[in-house]
């Protein structure tokens, strides 16, 4: 197959183009080369494993350059701050909306089938039971209520804008694909690994981490750490998208699915992890009594309907990933410590935390 992959530059499009041509596929890459996730974007053009056409996939015009011969698209390209969708709105609808909407347009056009990135940002606060409630979304109805995995037919109750553009990019590819295309949802949890940007203070708790266990500076947990998220390491992403590329949906048909490991790990679990990552000794732990408007308690996938349909299922533990990722990334140029906190001045400034 020839599979296009939009954002192929990115973190996760770099590990899928490895993997896909490993397995006998071509590759091609749409991709802007967003100088807030490249610092050097020659290399990262260089280690794309096919020919990458520059380009916005909001601007239609930005898909005439893909090459003929596309069977499959994986659409990638997206804003994924959290944190900045909140202030940068409009581009975010504009990128993950409309790009999305592009993406199921050429795959039309193209007869390709579609694997489009979604994200568990849709969920929002996700899935509490509780004895005296019941099962609840959206908040913690009260403190008997414990937080359960979600599940890809739970309501969206996004708390972001990058959660809402993702939710409402979903709606637009399914409605655009409509009885014609293949289309295939992901919706990941915190993926990590080897590879993610270093550089953009917008994304990524465990980046910031590697930054602060380089300065030998404690590591900054927001609120009291017993938060919890569901992180997936990209190899085990990557072998699902693969999988869902070779084994298309049918069409009119769209199929969600979550990817992640199903299990919770919490914000002090996760420093713990990356401090056995680094080969430095352990700075400790310090709290921030912040709260960040986008933020949300607990994340974790319910991986029932991935497992029913025979999908690769996650062979990393969370912690095993941590420490790949702080170990690979270690002596990897990356933003220091300060980036971070900028971006959470920048929060602040607007009124986003509290
Ligand atoms: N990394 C995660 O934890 C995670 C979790 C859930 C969902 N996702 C989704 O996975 C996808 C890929 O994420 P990633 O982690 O590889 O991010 P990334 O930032 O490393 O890569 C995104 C790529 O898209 C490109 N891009 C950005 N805007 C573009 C535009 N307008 N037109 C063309 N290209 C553009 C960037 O240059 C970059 O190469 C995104 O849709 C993201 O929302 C990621
Ligand atoms: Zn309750």
């Amino acid at each position: 197959m020839t599979v296009l992959l939009t954002g192929g530059a990115g973190f996760i499009g770099q590990h899928l183009a490895r993997r896909l041509v490993g397995a006998g596929h071509e590759v091609v890459a749409l991709d802007l080369m967003h100088p807030q996730v490249h610092a050097d974007p020659e290399s990262a053009v260089a280690a794309f494993p096919g020919p990458v056409a520059v380009g916005d996939v909001a601007d239609a015009t930005a898909w005439d350059g893909v090459p003929d011969g596309v069977t499959a698209v994986v659409h990638l390209a997206a804003e994924t701050g959290t944190g900045q969708s909140m202030y940068e709105t409009e581009r975010y609808h504009r990128v993950n909306v409309e790009g999305t909407r592009l993406a199921a347009v050429f795959a039309r056009a193209r007869g390709a089938a579609l694997v489009s990135m979604s994200s568990r940002a849709v969920y929002g606060e996700g899935r509490y039971e509780c004895p005296e409630h019941g099962t609840v979304f959206a908040a913690r109805c009260c403190a008997a209520a414990e937080p359960v995995a979600s599940h890809e037919d739970d309501p969206h109750h996004p708390v972001s804008v990058y959660g809402e553009t993702k939710s409402l990019a979903e709606a637009a590819a399914t409605s655009e694909c409509g009885t014609d295309v293949a289309l295939t949802v992901v919706r990941p949890q915190n993926v990590i690994g080897p590879g993610q940007a270093l550089h953009n203070p917008y994304t990524g708790v465990l980046a910031a981490f590697l930054a602060m266990l380089r300065e030998e500076r404690a590591l900054t947990v927001y609120g009291d750490g017993h938060q919890t998220r569901d992180f997936v390491h990209v190899a085990d992403l990557v072998s699902l998208l693969a999988w869902a590329v070779e084994h298309p949906a049918s069409p009119g048909s769209p199929r969600v699915l979550n990817s992640g490991t199903g299990v919770r790990t919490s914000l002090l679990d996760l420093a713990d992890a990356a401090i056995a990552g680094s080969p430095l000794p352990s700075p400790g732990v310090t709290h921030l009594d912040v709260h960040r408007a986008g933020d949300i308690e607990h994340a974790c996938a319910d991986l029932g309907r991935l497992r029913a349909a025979g999908a690769p299922e996650p062979t990393w533990t969370a912690r095993d990933a941590i420490v790949d990722f702080i170990r690979w990334s270690w002596d990897k140029p990356g933003a220091g410590a300060a980036a971070w906190d900028d971006a959470l001045d920048e929060l602040a400034r607007r009124g986003l935390t509290s």
